[in-house]
């Protein structure tokens, strides 16, 4: 597990894109863009993880978590939200995570987040996000 930056463009647009469908995939310059928002920090697992998180005013925001297929149940995606807490103690992580995700939702959930919202078709219509927090 790595702390990761633009050096790992590359290997974090892989990874997103074997672990996320070709609509939701983030090619290399939404990559750029993120990695260059103010407080965005992440990691990056070399079996195929990653994760970024933006921390601003005392909040911490997962923006993004994936695990390539060949890589998943084996507590890497576990070991990266752990990360990501470890980094910012004793404050709150809110995520978005589709409704109809039940992996990811299942992952946060046995991490400790518990739903505080939902934002009706954002992810397109008929597909809802849920907010959760920990
Ligand atoms: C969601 C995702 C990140 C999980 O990564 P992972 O490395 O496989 O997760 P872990 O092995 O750390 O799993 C931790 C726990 O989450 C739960 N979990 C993970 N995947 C699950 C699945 N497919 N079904 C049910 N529970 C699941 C389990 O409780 C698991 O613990 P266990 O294996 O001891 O039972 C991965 O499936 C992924 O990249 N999915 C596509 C992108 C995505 O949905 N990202 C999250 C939303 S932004």
């Amino acid at each position: 597990m790595t702390p990761c930056g633009d050096l790992h463009r590359p290997a974090l647009v892989a990874i997103h894109a074997a672990a996320f469908p070709p609509a939701e995939q983030w090619a290399d310059k939404a990559m750029a863009e993120i990695l260059a928002m103010p407080g965005v920090f992440g990691f990056i697992e070399n079996r195929g993880g990653m994760i970024l998180a933006r921390a601003v005013a005392g909040e911490v925001e997962i923006l993004t978590l994936a695990v390539a297929p060949q890589a998943r149940r084996r507590g890497i995606g576990r070991a990266l939200v752990a990360q990501v807490a470890s980094a910012t103690p004793g404050q709150p992580i809110f995520l978005e995570v589709a409704a109809d995700n039940a992996a990811g939702q299942a992952l946060y959930r046995t991490a400790g987040f518990l739903e505080c919202g939902c934002r009706r078709d954002y992810y397109g219509p008929g597909r809802d996000a849920l907010i959760l927090r920990r």
